[in-house]
């Protein structure tokens, strides 16, 4: 699918099995969450721009790699971007970070903004948006046409599942930004639930219904 990057690894797919299986538990769900995004992480990441910086290790000097530019910035769309967020930080400890308060309108459907803060300079940083479950899209794109207001212009969107139905329309509406998922479900129901899928991420991260 265009724009899209499955993240297939085998130990991504096996925690995400688990995942999806009602009988784990909240604490199993969010330890595994964790450990996914860690995974997740080092994917979205991979592209990284590199620069040289010299160092002496207790040998020599060396022309050794760091990363370019700004600091990147972890936007987490509340509340179950948090989930993901928490192991991007331990990957990339001195990444800033933005919250996007989003809920869903139970009839509607439509994402309806209740929290916003950033950095201030996001224009000069690439800018990871996160959010497990890329369902109707309109959550994501909301935040993304939030972020670009403020000034982002390289942007990527990490998911745990996305919906064909998403897909297509975050497509029509960013695509200037690419989708990094760990899987493509079938479809969405009539309330807006990935199927298969796992259920409400933030109900089963926090132990909600
Ligand atoms: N959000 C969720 O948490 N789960 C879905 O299936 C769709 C949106």
């Amino acid at each position: 699918m265009k724009g899209v990057t499955v993240i297939d690894h085998p130990l991504v797919q096996h925690k995400l099995t688990i995942m999806r299986n009602k009988q784990t538990s909240t604490a199993g769900f969010r330890r595994l969450l964790r450990e996914i995004s860690l995974l997740l992480g080092y994917e979205v990441t991979r592209e990284l721009e590199l620069t040289s910086t010299r160092i002496d290790t207790p040998l020599q000097p060396m022309d050794a790699p760091t990363l370019e530019g700004k600091k990147l910035v972890f936007a987490s769309v509340l509340r179950a971007g948090n989930g993901l967020l928490e192991g991007l930080l331990d990957l990339v400890p001195a990444a800033r970070v933005a919250h996007v308060g989003l809920y869903r309108d139970h009839d509607t459907l439509e994402a309806v903004e209740y929290f916003f803060k950033a950095p201030s300079d996001l224009a000069d940083r690439l800018v990871i948006v996160v959010d497990p479950m890329l369902a109707t899209a309109n959550s994501a794109i909301a935040a993304i046409d939030k972020l670009k207001e403020r000034g982002a212009t390289n942007l990527r969107f990490l998911c745990l599942l996305a919906a064909p139905e998403g897909i297509e329309r975050f497509n029509a509406a960013h695509p200037d930004v690419p989708i990094f998922t760990a899987a493509i479900d079938e479809r969405l129901n009539e309330k807006g639930y990935i199927v298969p899928g796992l259920g409400d991420a933030g109900d089963r991260m926090y132990g909600t219904k």
